[in-house]
């Protein structure tokens, strides 16, 4: 992990200004006119799990919304590749499985951005196979449930948040439904002849 050292990527077009930019991508996403008041100047935006697919997108959507953004996940290479083409974000390596991570990420990102405005709790996975192994189980429940509620939860509190926290949790219709029975193993023959 690399939590407690954010480092910032000033992109082609930097921001010298600190008050937003415009660009083509961004004219892309908001142009002038109906999406003009979807524009996220000077806002402040985490994602979580931007390394690849779905958050890699939204921080790049928000970065051309006008958003400073904070790029979190494990695989560092992948995050300064994404970070080189967005405006002065902030990349945070981190493994959201570790309990400790979630507070670490915020303190980085808070050094980095000064605050959070826009968080993104994206980062999870999908494990189907018996919950009988308790490190993977304790590694999916970190990622998926405790990370999230971590980040929302300790999100730094005005008078450092300039306006209210907005926060999107990205998760899978499986939160809801089961996807399918998962098979047991076979019950031990002496577990099974003392319990009949
Ligand atoms: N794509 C879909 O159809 C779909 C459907 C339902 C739900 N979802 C949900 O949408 C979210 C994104 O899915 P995706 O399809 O874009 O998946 P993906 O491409 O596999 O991206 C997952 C992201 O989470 C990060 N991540 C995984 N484990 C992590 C850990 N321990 N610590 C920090 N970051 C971690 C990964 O980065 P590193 O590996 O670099 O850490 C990666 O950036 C997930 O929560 C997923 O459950 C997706």
């Amino acid at each position: 992990m690399n939590e407690g050292t954010p480092r910032r990527k000033a992109g082609a077009q930097g921001r010298p200004d600190g008050r937003g930019h415009s660009s083509a991508r961004a004219t892309s996403v908001a142009p002038d006119g109906a999406l003009a008041s979807f524009r996220l100047d000077g806002r402040r935006a985490l994602v979580t799990g931007a390394s690849s697919g779905l958050g890699r997108r939204f921080a790049q959507v928000l970065d051309a919304a006008g958003a400073r953004v904070a790029v979190v996940a494990r695989r560092a290479a992948r995050l300064e590749d994404l970070a080189a083409d967005l405006h002065d974000a902030v990349v945070v390596t981190a493994d959201l499985a570790d309990p400790s991570a979630p507070g670490a990420v915020l303190d980085a990102v808070v050094e980095g951005l000064g605050g959070v405005d826009v968080l993104v709790n994206n980062a999870g996975t999908l494990v189907v196979g018996p919950a009988e192994d308790d490190t993977t189980f304790r590694d999916v429940v970190e990622l998926n449930l405790h990370a999230p509620y971590e980040l929302t939860r300790a999100a730094p509190d005005s008078p450092s948040r300039r306006v209210p926290l907005s926060v999107v949790n990205i998760t899978s219709i499986l939160a809801r439904v089961g996807a399918r029975s998962i098979p047991r193993p076979p019950t031990p023959p002496a577990r099974a002849a003392s319990s009949s």
